[in-house]
């Protein structure tokens, strides 16, 4: 039977991806950012899950405003990485599980959760960042990849408290699949930032923190929090950490299970315009 062994949350700013492809990793406005996903690296490689199931939003890449879907499911085998602008970034394909994937589909779908079945699509930044800061720079993506995109861009976006019930369904979803397989779940995403209008450059530590705090021990709590408070309080991109309660919805504590092992635990300011948080969790 498969099993979500672990969660892994972390931001997904681009310019991270630029400054791995560009060699910039060991200048000294990097370093300190890459080192604190050192641990992540090694345990990620030591883990071997057969599959990541990623959780991140597409950037108007993908989709546009002529399509819209609040969550997208990518059940395609393979994915290529998006030209965003300045040429797609020199990362392998994304392999798919379209199996599994369809199986969640299958499953999410009957658990009264509406997704977008996507066949074909190009990722972005959000998923191929994460995957950059969790594996380096390897030949191939050291495992398959089912994307799955949530809107944060354009409202209405979902609630956290969508999200966090959506982490359980694919829990459910997950754990009914019958073949062996170790997934993992990431959320990815935030932490405080916003990107435009007098507050462009926000950052607001204090939230951040207590955001991974409650997101450690009281996540139930947390998904009620509405998306006004995460605008004021961690700026209009602040709303990506909804993504991070879908993760959190999945693992075992919230679904009758034991509390989480904290793996790894990194803030970091800045990161470009934002605040960069990590957080790994292993179940037990
Ligand atoms: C930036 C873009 C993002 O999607 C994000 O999550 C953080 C930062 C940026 O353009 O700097
Ligand atoms: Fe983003």
């Amino acid at each position: 039977m498969a099993r979500i062994t672990a969660s892994v949350y972390t931001s997904h700013v681009p310019a991270i991806g630029a400054a791995l492809d560009l060699g910039k990793t060991t200048e000294p406005y990097w370093q300190p950012l890459f080192a604190g996903y050192d641990l992540s690296k090694r345990w990620f490689a030591e883990q071997k899950p057969d599959v990541v199931f990623l959780v991140y939003n597409d950037h108007a890449t993908a989709f546009s405003l002529d399509l819209i879907p609040t969550f997208a499911i990518g059940t395609g085998a393979r994915f290529e990485p998006a030209d965003e602008g300045w040429g797609p970034r020199p990362v392998p394909p994304v392999i798919g599980h379209p199996d599994l994937a369809a199986h969640i589909a299958h499953s999410v779908i009957q658990d009264d959760f509406d997704l977008t079945i996507v066949n074909r699509m190009d990722v972005d930044h959000g998923l191929t960042v994460p995957l950059s800061l969790m594996s380096g720079q390897p030949a191939a993506w050291p495992c398959s990849v089912i994307p799955f995109a949530v809107n944060v861009v354009q409202y209405p976006v979902p609630s956290g408290r969508r999200c966090f019930m959506l982490g359980q369904a694919i829990r459910r979803a997950v754990e009914s699949y019958g073949p062996d397989l170790n997934v993992q779940i990431w959320g990815t995403g935030g932490m405080s930032h916003q990107l435009q209008g007098p507050r462009a450059g926000l950052i607001n530590r204090e939230w951040d923190q207590r955001f991974l705090d409650r997101l450690i021990a009281d996540p139930q709590a947390l998904s009620r929090v509405v998306h006004d408070d995460y605008v004021r309080e961690a700026g209009s991109e602040g709303i990506e950490l909804v993504m991070w309660l879908i993760a959190r919805g999945a693992m075992a504590d919230v679904n009758g299970g034991s509390a989480p092992r904290v793996v790894h635990r990194f803030y970091h300011v800045p990161a470009s315009n934002t605040a960069v948080g990590h957080l790994i969790l292993e179940n037990s």
